[in-house]
């Protein structure tokens, strides 16, 4: 079972290392009138790396922080000179956004509201990270104009949290989801992890248990994947951490159940919405549409073109700061690769693949129907409660 912890997919392009040739002015798409709705910016700080992780992070260096800040705003100033940049999602993802200081903080979302035309802003989104997040820092947040915080609290159980690696405790955790509220916020979302190793149906039954007691808006529930290179990676391949799909499967089942029967809508194979709060960005994503990438290792996809920043956020701040490109080299998509990606992406959504990107590929939904895999709802094709179990091998077919 996979994820789609795609809050800037990365994962599409080869990453960038810090070794590669700097972006020449051909890597560019040229400018353009079209505006850019969507805007990702990745900060890569954590008070501590979690053991599974395979985000581009770094440990916080509180000497780097400030320029770091500094860099991020001068890389929107230069990327407003090639786009016009009109967002109605804005997304920053790590990392750990709200590692910055208050005060950092502060300085960078002032300076996007100084910069940018937010008349059209639907959704401003930060993750966080339980422990991190203050009463004044929240506050904050919601008056410079956030408008929906993604917690990372991953288990409730404090024995979980310990294995993963994870510098807070389920009592901070509900703390922090507390005074989210208390400042105003009206839309969070809740990460949490399945399939843990040693983890009980139990105990996952208690912490959605937990969750839908808080009546989070949203709510995003990840089997745990074994990344390469992570220590968790080694551990699996050494046999001490094994995977298993039934109980995976068991999990992911027991999270539609509890979930649906409070009221959330599954609208992504890992995302839970109540209606209304779906995600604005995430949603911009799988339809395919055009969004811009700052900070090291975001990437950007505008019409045919997609290049990633540099993975290392000392160059990238070095480049930006001496006015030059962090952007990769890129690379030119085909409609065939578009295309494939609009399977993958949407065949994981409540919508499901439009018949036409599936016109190819008639045998194969036939018998997908014939398995009550897939079923026709509004000319797409869409996964069934079954068929949801088994994404992956059902994407494989069609890629
Ligand atoms: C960008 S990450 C982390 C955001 C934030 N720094 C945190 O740790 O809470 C977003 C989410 O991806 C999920 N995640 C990260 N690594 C994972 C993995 N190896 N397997 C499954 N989910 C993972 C976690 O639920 C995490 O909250
Ligand atoms: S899971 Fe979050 S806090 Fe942990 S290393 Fe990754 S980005 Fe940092």
């Amino acid at each position: 079972m996979s994820n789609s912890r795609n809050h800037n997919p990365g994962a599409v392009v080869a990453a960038v290392s810090a070794s590669e040739p700097r972006a020449k002015s051909g890597d560019m798409p040229a400018a353009t009138d079209a505006s850019i709705r969507h805007l990702y910016v990745h900060i890569p700080f954590c008070a501590r790396i979690c053991p599974y992780c395979a985000f581009y992070k770094d440990l916080l260096d509180r000497s780097q922080t400030w320029r770091f800040c500094e860099a991020i705003l001068r890389e929107l100033d230069q990327t407003r000179r090639s786009f016009v940049i009109s967002p109605e999602t804005i997304y920053f993802g790590g990392g750990t956004p709200t590692a910055l200081t208050t005060a950092q903080l502060e300085f960078l979302l002032r300076g996007f509201r100084e910069r940018l035309d937010l008349s059209f802003l639907e959704e401003w989104t930060i993750e966080a990270n339980p422990g991190s997040v203050s009463m004044r820092k929240a506050a904050l947040l919601r008056k410079l104009g956030v408008t929906r915080v993604s917690l990372g609290v991953q288990s409730w159980e404090d024995e979980l949290l310990k294995l993963l690696g994870r510098d807070h405790n389920g009592r901070q955790a509900e703390e922090s989801f507390r005074s989210l509220r208390a400042a105003g916020f009206s839309n969070i979302n809740v990460d949490l992890m399945f399939g843990l190793p040693g983890q009980t149906i139990d105990q996952w039954k208690a912490t959605l248990g937990t969750s839908v007691a808080l009546q989070p808006e949203h709510v995003s529930a990840y089997c745990l994947t074994y990344e390469e290179d992570t220590e968790f990676f080694v551990r699996h391949a050494s046999g001490e951490f094994r995977q298993d799909a039934d109980g995976d499967a068991e999990f992911f089942d027991m999270a539609m159940s509890i979930l649906e029967n409070a009221g959330y809508e599954h609208y992504e194979i890992s995302n839970y919405a109540r209606p209304g709060f779906s995600s604005v960005h995430n949603r911009a994503y799988w339809l395919g549409e055009d969004y811009l990438g700052i900070g090291p290792s975001a990437v950007s996809t505008v019409d045919t073109r997609r290049w990633q920043n540099v993975c290392d956020y000392r160059i990238y701040i070095d480049r930006v700061l001496s006015a030059q490109s962090p952007r990769g080299p890129g690379e030119t998509l085909t409609d065939e690769m578009k295309r494939m990606e609009r399977i993958a992406l949407t065949l994981r959504t409540r919508d499901g693949v439009s018949a036409s990107d599936l016109k190819h590929f008639a045998p194969q939904t036939n018998e997908f129907i014939a398995l009550d895999l897939l079923r026709e709802s509004n000319g797409n094709f869409v996964l069934t409660r079954k068929g949801k179990a088994l994404a992956d091998s059902v994407a494989e077919a069609f890629l």
